[in-house]
């Protein structure tokens, strides 16, 4: 269900992207019979000199024997070498990935890890050579293979030429369909939305029609509200902190609210939030240019939080969630805030806005208010791409986690470690709000001092602004992994999407 404050019908033009990245494709097809598929991709073991396939289920002996002999004379040898052999047991085009040594007893989420990256391997070596309908072995994990299989497919050629346009391929279980594959897609497809979400550029991704985009993707799924909020409104909640960033824009803000119900109604939700900042110039403490246009990724929690919630409501968990996405573009024009203004935000703070860069944490700090104060939630989690200092300190292999609960920590790092999109913990501490207490004129400044600790007194900051009613807050700093330098297996180039699966992981286990 859908409550828009607006008239309009969802912006068409943004929403033909998600047919792009499989969101409206029945994609579980059962192939009974190899014939179908014009190629295959499978799993082998490389233990030392010896290759063995990770599922022969479907596989006869002759095609075997004949497939592990032109293996043996190739080198196949290291975990993701990929070697393509043709006209094989009646399929055009086979991709054999390798997995390196057969582990010993792996845990699941080694599994799952090696059936994603293997999968994806496969499916880059085939599209590139042009097959239309894929195989996948599951016989490894059923769940990774379809997530590397979906997360493999993403692209965002639909503002290019129809002929420079990546092909669409059909991809499908070799083998049974199950639950764990379909579970995969929908952990892929979560992330790939995410993923679109951030790559669309600020001209056709602002508060409006990312709002508009958000209705339009939610709206028809089970148990899910979308309301949409406009100025009026976060005037009336007294969200000047929000409002403040806003202003220098012509583009006006929206506020997102979204209910997902999946338990008693009396069942306390957990609570998300996502920075929804759809372009960030820095405002009047202006950005260099170089990089500039990466700030149209700086709504990343906000499209994770929105990837997340698609997930948990296809996978139909049993839990209450509310997320609320702050939305805006932070420009410099002659309404902006301006270096030293003063606003309060909604819980009655005066924060002194020092640089006008720092925007993420004035935005989060009304949605973070909101959120806490009014629904009580049994968790909070804030998303962000809030600062470049946690990308100097972490790059992009882990998400930083600011938390003031040992027990969400745990829970995190389970989860980020189950899909392999994984977390290290930060300090969460007073000592970093210290300096931001030194305004002569309000309660807080927007800035620490100097560069030192930049991502730890951004976290400190936003602490001010979670109320006593949740019961525990996490605070997660995305800034370093919101994008890649290059494609490795089903990490792509460009916005990562990330960490999609892990929130739908950790709502999974925190049931
Ligand atoms: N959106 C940026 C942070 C960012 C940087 C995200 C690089 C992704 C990649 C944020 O609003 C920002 O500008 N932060 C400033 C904070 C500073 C002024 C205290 C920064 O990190 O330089
Ligand atoms: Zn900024
Ligand atoms: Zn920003």
């Amino acid at each position: 269900m859908v409550r828009m404050l607006f008239a309009g019908s969802p912006n068409l033009f943004v929403a033909r992207h998600c047919v792009r990245t499989q969101l409206n494709r029945a994609y579980v097809r059962h192939f009974s019979n190899p014939q179908k598929y014009d190629g295959l991709v499978l799993g082998a073991y490389t233990d030392h000199s010896k290759v063995t396939l990770a599922g022969t289920r479907g596989v006869s002996d002759a095609t075997q024997s004949s497939l592990l002999q032109q293996l043996e004379v190739s080198n196949f040898k290291k975990a993701g070498d990929v070697r393509v052999l043709y006209n094989l047991g009646g399929v055009q085009q086979v991709a054999v990935v390798s997995l390196g040594e057969q582990p010993k007893s792996p845990s699941e989420a080694v599994q799952l890890e090696a059936a994603r990256r293997a999968t994806s391997l496969g499916i880059h070596a085939l599209k590139k050579q042009g097959v239309k309908n894929v195989g996948v072995d599951v016989s490894v994990s059923p769940q990774g293979a379809a997530e590397g299989a979906v997360l493999a497919q993403f692209s965002f050629d639909k503002l290019k030429n129809a002929k420079d346009r990546s092909p669409e391929i059909q991809v499908g279980p070799f083998g049974e369909a199950s639950t764990e594959w379909e579970h995969g897609e929908i952990y892929g497809t979560s992330q790939n939305l995410a993923r679109m979400l951030m790559t669309t550029p600020g001209n056709l991704m602002t508060p409006k029609l990312f709002s508009e985009e958000v209705a339009y993707l939610l709206a028809g799924l089970e148990n899910t509200e979308v309301i949409v909020r406009d100025e009026e409104w976060a005037a009336r909640q007294k969200m000047n902190a929000f409002m403040a960033v806003a202003k220098g824009s012509k583009e006006p803000l929206r506020f997102l609210e979204i209910h997902y119900r999946g338990a008693d109604e009396g069942k306390k939700p957990h609570g998300l939030v996502g920075k929804g900042v759809t372009f960030d110039s820095g405002g009047i403490s202006i950005k260099p240019s170089n990089n500039m246009a990466l700030m149209k990724g700086d709504m990343g929690g906000a499209a994770t939080v929105v990837g997340a919630l698609y997930g948990i409501s296809k996978l139909a968990l049993p839990v209450n969630v509310v997320a609320c996405v702050p939305l805006c573009e932070n420009m410099p024009d002659g309404g902006a805030t301006k270096p030293g203004d003063v606003v309060r935000g909604m819980n009655g703070k005066s924060i002194e806005v020092v640089d006008t860069d720092a925007e993420g944490r004035l935005i989060l700090a009304d949605a973070l208010y909101y959120l806490s104060s009014k629904f009580e939630p049994k968790s909070l989690i804030d998303l962000a791409t809030l600062t470049g200092a946690m990308d100097v300190a972490l790059g992009n292999v882990f998400a930083g986690v600011f938390t003031n609960s040992d027990v969400m920590w745990q829970q995190l790092e389970s989860a980020g470690k189950q899909v392999s999109d994984p977390f290290w913990r930060m300090p969460l501490h007073d000592g970093y709000l210290k300096e931001m207490k030194e305004s002569q004129v309000a309660d807080l400044n927007n800035l620490g001092k100097g560069r030192s600790g930049g991502a730890c007194s951004a976290a400190a900051f936003l602490k001010e602004f979670v109320a006593e009613q949740a019961e525990a807050w996490a605070h997660i700093d995305i800034a370093g992994v919101m994008d890649s330098q290059g494609t490795d297996g089903y990490h792509i180039k460009g916005m990562s999407g990330r960490p999609t699966r892990s929130l739908i992981e950790y709502l999974k286990q925190a049931v």
